[in-house]
């Protein structure tokens, strides 16, 4: 699958996080100390936003009930066996690239 623009690193400060649409789909962009990494936009817990959550010492918060992610690997910080899907990443230049299904 190609590469897909989805943002600048301007849209995503540092330790921050960006909702973003491929097609049909949404991601979530996250920035940790400029470290950007791509995850489903879908939380585990009932579905919520997680690209309109927050990051917290390199966690991602869900802005519905505050279940938390790993930034890098996408783990549930409550139990690691879950996750929610991650994405390759590449930053060219300024722009954010990330390559989904
Ligand atoms: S939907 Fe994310 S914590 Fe409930």
């Amino acid at each position: 699958m190609p590469f897909v623009k989805v943002a600048t690193l301007a849209d995503v400060p540092e330790n921050s996080v960006l909702e973003v649409s491929v097609g049909n789909d949404q991601y979530a962009i996250c920035n940790v100390e400029g470290s950007i990494t791509a995850l489903s936009n879908t939380c585990l817990h009932q579905g919520g936003p997680l690209g309109q959550g927050t990051i917290e010492e390199g966690r991602l918060i869900c802005p519905w009930h505050a279940w938390e992610y790993d930034c890098r690997t996408g783990a549930n910080l409550d139990d690691p066996t879950t996750c929610v899907p991650v994405y390759p990443v590449k930053v060219e230049g300024g722009d954010i690239l990330i390559q989904v299904p």
